[in-house]
């Protein structure tokens, strides 16, 4: 049942705490520093990364791609529907990682079976114990955020991620004081996301845009693929136009679509280069009088610019993302609820695409 929640995706981003508690037992330890995830033992370090994948679990992709670069490993992310009939070449040494929450995808199978084909070694990243995918793959990690009957995703995508930096630690082992950072943010952010959870604002900030039609999310680095998902998730519920940005990209287009009407939320964490990039963005819509709403952990003065501001915890880079997906997910939540939408089942969709 929905435990006394108005419906199981609200019941399912409350229970995103538990869901990575599950996903991080036993495979980190603080005393060490260390990750380890057994059902990997006898996998090893890929010389490139191909990532395949749909819809929100392509935005977990993108996420892995980031990851997987900024470690050394040459990755890409692609979407499993394009992969399955314009295979890219797939030089020798590479993992191709089909990522899938349901482990039953059409597409994403199609991907890995394209793969498969042409001698490449698979893993599946899957929320699905003796999936299809868990069972045609090389390996598989298990995200163990438990059933999800919502067809919005929501604990899985925060399980995807933490999923994303356990493999990403495993294949590349960076051990040392990385290691023992990346343990040590992965063990508070379960405490973190309750608090979002507790204190969030979101249902406050929508009541501002009910009569807007169009909804616009940027980001940069990490926080471009929680764009998209934002944006993904607020059009799949609310049946509103929503679209995700790079924030560097407004100026090459989007930028013509901005007007009072068209609420901008954009995601800034930190206090660097990337943050002060994205502020500049910020103001290129505020000077379009957009409203602006800015998801950020206070670190740098992006609020200034801002007529909204949903707060997050500060952590890491890598998890900030996280955080920041979570405000996004109550944000188009609450809006569908405001607007009396189907949210559990929205029209036209299926919780598991299982044709091409
Ligand atoms: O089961 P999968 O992770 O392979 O599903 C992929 C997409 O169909 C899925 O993420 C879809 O985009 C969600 N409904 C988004 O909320």
């Amino acid at each position: 049942g929905k435990s006394g929640y108005d419906h199981f995706m609200l019941k399912e981003i409350h229970e995103q705490p538990t869901a990575l508690r599950q996903c991080l037992s036993g495979r980190v330890d603080e005393l060490s520093g260390s990750v380890t995830v057994e059902e990997l033992d006898d996998i090893q370090t890929p010389e490139t990364v191909q990532l395949v994948a749909c819809g929100t679990s392509y935005h977990a992709s993108l996420y892995a791609a980031s990851l997987l670069r900024d470690a050394g490993i040459p990755a890409n992310a692609y979407l499993a529907s394009e992969y399955a009939t314009s295979t890219p070449p797939i030089p020798d040494g590479t993992l191709v990682v089909g990522i899938t929450q349901s482990g039953e995808t059409a597409d994403t199978l199609s991907a890995l079976r394209a793969a498969r084909s042409r001698g490449a070694e698979t893993l599946a990243l899957t929320n699905v114990v003796g999936s299809t995918a868990s069972r045609e793959c090389d390996h598989v990690l298990y995200i163990r955020a438990g059933p999800e009957i919502g067809v919005a995703a929501t604990k899985t995508f925060t399980s995807q991620l933490v999923g994303v930096n356990l493999l990403v630690e495993r294949l590349v082992g960076q051990s040392g004081g990385g290691t023992r950072e990346l343990v040590a943010a992965l063990r508070n952010l379960p405490g973190q996301i309750q608090t979002v959870l507790d204190e969030s604002n979101a249902a406050e900030i929508v009541e501002e845009y009910g009569d807007c039609s169009s909804f616009f999310f940027i980001g940069r680095g990490l926080h471009f693929p929680v764009a998209l998902e934002g944006a993904l998730k607020f059009k799949e519920i609310t049946y509103e136009h929503a679209e995700g940005f790079a924030a560097g990209e407004l100026k090459h287009g989007p930028l013509a679509l901005v007007t009072a009407e068209t609420p901008v939320f954009a995601v800034v964490t930190g206090d660097d280069e990337r943050a002060r990039k994205t502020i500049g963005n910020v103001k290129e819509v505020e000077a379009r009088d957009a409203p602006v709403v800015v998801v950020t952990d206070g670190q740098s003065d992006a609020e200034r610019y801002a007529d909204a501001v949903i707060e997050i915890p500060e952590t890491n880079g890598r998890m900030a993302p996280l955080l920041a997906n979570v405000q996004l997910q109550l944000v188009a939540y609450h809006m569908a609820k405001r607007m009396g939408r189907s949210i559990d089942k929205p029209r036209n969709l299926a919780k598991s695409v299982t044709v091409e």
